[in-house]
């Protein structure tokens, strides 16, 4: 009889408990159901052929995975040596292409994003687009300024010309595109070089598998051309023309 009653007791006590610590977690259970996507890294633009790498826990995880390359000094060595003049002459040759195509001119006010200690900048003076400028994280004078490419330190409709090859290494791609598409000129012109059959590198952030989702987007430009290119393992180039008199504003 004794030990029926504690079993009893023992029961309601548990009962007790689960009701109460039900209870308690209402609250953030209406919380959960109101806002069930609200996590820091989430992006809107991830798609099938669009995919955002995980693991990074914070922006500035992010950028100092990026820093960790680009400031290794060894490296830095061969990007200025060696990879210097082994580069410039490819990069050179796209960029003639790009002028036979009436995509470039001499005249061009041209931007490289991504472009590290500058081979892309460097290249394009020598073929004569003379006022050519790169953007990076870390600074490369005087062919490199300091920039994100999420956030670009120009203003609207500056550039005739933009040239990336780092678009896998964006972490939020619609803000890679709203930038380039912002400091366009109407009617200037975008190129990238991307790999699709293939995967970028470990630094990448994102991995990209057609060309859709660049061409969505892109929604202020009209695609020009897709071609096959072998470029220091990018596969593909993809440029876009910025439709005329279009307004835009930093996101
Ligand atoms: C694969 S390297 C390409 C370098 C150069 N374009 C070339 O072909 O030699 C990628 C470059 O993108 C830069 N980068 C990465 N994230 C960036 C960001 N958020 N804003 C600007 N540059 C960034 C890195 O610092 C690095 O120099």
């Amino acid at each position: 009889m004794h030990a029926v009653m504690k079993i009893t007791l023992t029961k309601t006590f548990i009962l007790r408990c689960f009701l109460v610590s039900l209870f308690l977690s209402l609250p953030f259970i209406f919380l959960y159901l109101l806002f069930p996507q609200q996590q820091p890294f989430h992006n809107p633009v991830t798609n099938k052929d669009l995919r955002i790498r995980p693991g990074y826990s914070s922006y500035e995880t992010y950028i100092q995975r990026q820093l960790n390359k680009t400031l290794n000094p060894r490296l830095r060595k061969i990007w200025t040596t060696r990879d210097w003049d082994r580069k410039i002459p490819v990069f050179a040759r796209f960029f003639e292409e790009l002028k036979e195509r009436k995509l470039l001119q001499n005249t061009s006010k041209a931007l490289c994003i991504g472009a590290r200690v500058g081979q892309e900048v460097e290249a394009l003076r020598r073929i004569g687009v003379l006022d050519s400028l790169g953007m990076d994280l870390v600074p490369y004078p005087p062919l490199v300024v300091k920039g994100d490419f999420h956030n670009q330190p120009f203003n609207n409709d500056t550039f005739d010309f933009e040239f990336s090859n780092v678009f896998d290494h964006a972490l939020y791609p619609e803000r890679f595109v709203a930038e380039i598409e912002r400091t366009l000129k109407p009617e200037g012109v975008c190129v990238l070089h991307v790999a699709l059959s293939r995967r970028a590198d470990k630094y990448s952030a994102n991995d990209l598998y057609s060309i859709q989702p660049l061409v969505e987007l892109f929604n202020h430009s009209a695609l020009v051309h897709v071609r096959s290119v072998d470029g220091f393992g990018l596969d593909t180039e993809v440029a876009f023309r910025k439709n005329g008199g279009t307004r835009h504003h930093r996101l």
